[in-house]
């Protein structure tokens, strides 16, 4: 390996700062907080969408091309016959400095070439549909420079998935308009649509371009296009192909010289009634109003600084001091902002997913809530709801849907069956965390349908119900298509590479194969649950809540036997009984005799530990999954294809889900090992796969974005061990910062306020941690003067000891040490 650089963290401006454009992978950034959303590479590549990338894309991308990370918002600037981008590509001329900041949901391309340096701004303003786009171009020679500037982004024909294969409609259905400095692309506008997008610039244009092959020239590519290589515009109108907008601006600057070019790429919905201005032309009073918003560098420079405000306060609502950068930078920036990426996005867009295929997951955005629920509450308890609308009357859900329409996705359908427990890991997260029990009492239809709407808290009933009416042979859940492991198809059985491993049920019969993982999902979501029907009944003295805390601690203390009695196999937890009741990650198995899931969460669950099961499966989970990047997910790998088991054994040895390091599930063990108060060994499993820790590994092995968890690093039967896929959109942001922030650091929001327990590795001695909660904020000091993993002897709140290690909730500032 060598030790090539590309980057480098700045804390204190938290950015990373990428100094070498041709890094290993694209390693991008995301703009847009809550509708209006960009991808943007370290090269400037990427697109945008409003809400739905599958549905509203705005500008177009192409993924998988070469040379890779092609289209995107580009500049050109020909000084005199040299052209060049202040992002490198497209042209990849040579610059004599680059860099590239991405921060808090903004990034900061730099670059410079013959004494001219152009830094380009991007952003999304809050509440605003357009990403800002601020150039600032400086002459920092002795000279005179006329420069001729071309801007360039390509229009998306709206849904990203026909855009890519309708070419006899594509190439004939095009509009735009051009007013002044604006280029306003309207395609279907005239038909169902209502929506149109523009780009601006906030100075006169000396020319545009809106129509591809006469800007780029027919067997040209984006890095020589015709009229910025002449330096002439054409001034051509679109009518069908593929519409540009491209504004051509001439610079003058005197040596020293500085100017701003504000560049806006908005979207706009009109009402029915008001969709023109006259025949056939739309109506831009909405486009306008934010031009005229963002028209200059006051502006602009305004509605920066709220989105960094906003970051700020985001930022700080939990916050450690350990005096240990990596950590804290991880803790306090990188891993709360994937959070909220993640929440925003699901699985949907990235430069990994294509934004077309997979919409919002069930049980993803269930996940990612609970990394993000701390930051922005309110929109934490609409995705709860939001999610519960697509759950059918059954208790079973819509594996997926989309984030526009809010409608499950059919293509996929449900019978997952792990999906309805992870809808009361979501809402229990938000209720401890905001103390909100109301949410329960609010009316959600089943599949969206009105009229057929009960109370959340009745959806988590349905949910309960929906496992425990689908027991196995072995009373352990049936795992329907697959637990959360969607590669374990177990009634599937297809020998045809036509049929999908995800939708096929090759058995009429039904499905008799059970899960393992559901199993320790149920236990440890069904205590939750439990705990809040008590904590119900004593709010409103309600009976009825009581009897079901009951009804439901005879299911788990069932499960629970069910599990020691047929889930157990001697070293660890089973995973899993097939079709016909053959045991799936058992030392019987030739392949895979161990599998990671349900390691993590029967140890949750802590199912045995009286009987040392717990540690048992922990230290097989060293002995057999562990290696230098992080767990595998099974061990060894599957050689060959079983038609019994589906996807996972089709994918090469290491690779994914068949013994990949899937990041996702190595923090359920971690937690396991916290619940044990297995300090040291938590500390070790989590740092291995903790960005920043292996920051060096990913400049040339992981190759993917250091400041950020991918979903998987190849594992130890891999061809390539240690090379990184699928970043950012992965449940790994959130399951990191759950096991980070209340399990090793230890700030565990319950009903009633902090529970401070934490589980360290030997070497920590002190650290401090700011908490907002609720209406209070506390300032936690914890010490471990006798470097214990676990165990807190004793807690001082406002100067007094209290008992147990729960700091009662009270609104307003507080100061409590604790002393381990
Ligand atoms: C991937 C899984 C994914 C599934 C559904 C599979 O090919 O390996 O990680 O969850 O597809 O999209
Ligand atoms: C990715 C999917 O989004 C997630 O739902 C699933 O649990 C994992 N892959 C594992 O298969």
């Amino acid at each position: 390996m060598d030790n090539k650089r590309y980057g480098h963290f700045d804390d204190q401006h938290r950015e990373y700062v990428i100094t070498d454009p041709k890094t290993p992978w694209p390693w991008i950034n995301y703009l847009g907080n809550e509708d209006f959303f960009s991808l943007i590479s370290n090269t400037a590549g990427g697109y945008s969408f409003y809400k739905d990338a599958k549905f509203r894309r705005i500008t177009r991308y192409r993924y998988n091309n070469v040379p890779m990370d092609n289209g995107g918002r580009y500049f050109y600037i020909n000084d005199n016959g040299t052209v060049w981008n202040p992002g490198w590509k497209p042209c990849k001329t040579p610059l004599d400095f680059y860099e590239c900041r991405h921060g808090m949901s903004y990034t900061r391309i730099t670059g410079r070439k013959n004494g001219v340096e152009a830094s380009v701004l991007f952003f999304v303003p809050l509440k605003t549909w357009a990403e800002v786009q601020k150039l600032t171009l400086t002459n920092q020679s002795k000279e005179v420079k006329k420069l001729k500037l071309f801007s360039f982004e390509e229009w998306c024909l709206w849904n990203a998935a026909t855009d890519m294969e309708n070419f006899q409609r594509n190439f004939s259905t095009g509009e735009v308009e051009i007013e002044g400095s604006t280029i306003y692309h309207k395609t279907e506008y005239r038909e169902r649509r209502n929506h149109y997008a523009y780009y601006h610039v906030n100075t006169e244009i000396q020319g545009y371009d809106t129509d591809r092959e006469t800007f780029v020239g027919l067997y040209n590519e984006f890095a020589n296009p015709d009229a910025v290589m002449e330096g002439k515009p054409r001034n051509s109108h679109a009518h069908g192909w593929s519409p540009i907008a491209s504004h051509y601006i001439e610079v003058e600057l005197q040596p020293g010289e500085s100017r701003d070019l504000i560049f806006l790429l908005g979207y706009v919905e009109n009402e029915q009634d008001k969709k023109f201005a006259a025949p056939q032309v739309i109506n831009k009073d909405k486009a306008h109003a934010t031009i005229e918003k963002l028209n200059t560098t006051e502006k602009v420079d305004k509605a920066f600084a709220e989105l960094c405000q906003y970051w700020d306060a985001l930022l700080n609502i939990y916050k450690v001091h350990t005096g240990n950068d990596k950590l804290d930078r991880m803790v306090n920036i990188w891993n709360q902002y994937q959070c909220m990426v993640t929440f925003n996005f699901s699985r949907s867009a990235s430069f990994f997913e294509s934004g077309v295929g997979r919409g919002m997951g069930f049980r993803d955005s269930n996940q990612d809530l609970v990394g993000f629920v701390h930051q922005i509450p309110p929109r934490a308890r609409q995705r709860i709801i939001d999610i519960a609308s697509t759950q059918f009357p059954d208790g079973g859900c819509y594996h997926q849907y989309q984030p526009l329409t809010k409608r499950g996705n059919n293509d996929i359908g449900g019978g997952f069956n792990d999906d309805p427990c992870w809808l009361i890991f979501g809402t229990v997260a938000y209720i401890k965390e905001t103390g909100d029990f109301s949410i329960l009492d609010e009316m959600v239809p089943f599949d969206n349908q009105p009229g057929s709407e009960v109370t959340l808290f009745e959806h988590l009933k349905v949910s309960m119900d929906h496992v425990i009416k689908n027991l196995g042979p072995h009373m352990l859940p049936l795992i329907g298509r697959a637990d959360w492991n969607d590669c374990l198809n177990l009634n599937c059985f297809s020998w045809d590479p036509n049929e999908s491993f995800q939708t096929t049920e090759n058995k009429s019969e039904g499905s008799k194969a059970e899960s393992l993982m559901i199993a320790g999902l149920f236990v440890v979501t069904a205590k939750e649950y439990v705990e809040l029907c008590k904590k119900l009944s004593e709010n409103s003295k309600n009976s009825e809540y009581s009897e079901e805390a009951k009804r439901m601690q005879v299911a788990i203390d069932a499960m629970i036997a069910a599990v020691k009695k047929d889930g157990w196999d001697g070293e660890w937890y089973l995973r899993a009984y097939d079709f016909f009741g053959n045991k799936i990650g058992s030392h019987e198995c030739e392949e895979a005799k161990i599998f990671i899931e349900s390691q993590g969460w029967c140890t949750m669950a802590q199912i045995g530990a009286e009987d040392g099961m717990v540690a048992k499966a922990l230290d097989s989970c060293k002995k057999y999954l562990e290696c230098e990047h992080g767990m595998v997910l099974n061990n060894p790998a599957f050689t060959k294809y079983i038609y019994e088991y589906g996807e996972i054994s089709s994918y090469p040895e290491g690779y994914k889900e068949n013994a990949g390091i899937f990041c996702h599930n190595n923090p359920w063990v971690i937690i396991g090992e916290c619940i044990a108060g297995r300090g040291n060994d938590a500390w070790s499993h989590y740092a291995k796969i903790l960005p920043s820790y292996v920051e060096e590994k990913y400049q040339t092995l992981h190759k993917v974005e250091p400041y950020v968890n991918c979903q998987m690093v190849a594992g130890k039967d891999a061809a390539k061990p240690g090379e990184g896929k699928n970043s950012w959109l992965t449940g790994t942001a959130a399951w990191m910062w759950l096991t980070v922030s209340q399990y090793i650091l230890g700030v565990k929001p319950q009903y009633d306020g902090l529970q401070i327990d934490p589980c360290l590795p030997t070497t920590a001695k002190e650290y401090t941690i700011q908490r907002k909660f609720r209406d209070a904020e506390y300032t936690i000091t914890v010490k471990n003067p006798d470097g214990k993993e676990s165990g807190v002897k004793q807690m001082i709140v406002d100067g007094k000891p209290i008992d147990g290690n729960i700091i009662p909730y009270s609104a307003g500032k507080h100061a409590v040490e604790v002393t381990m």
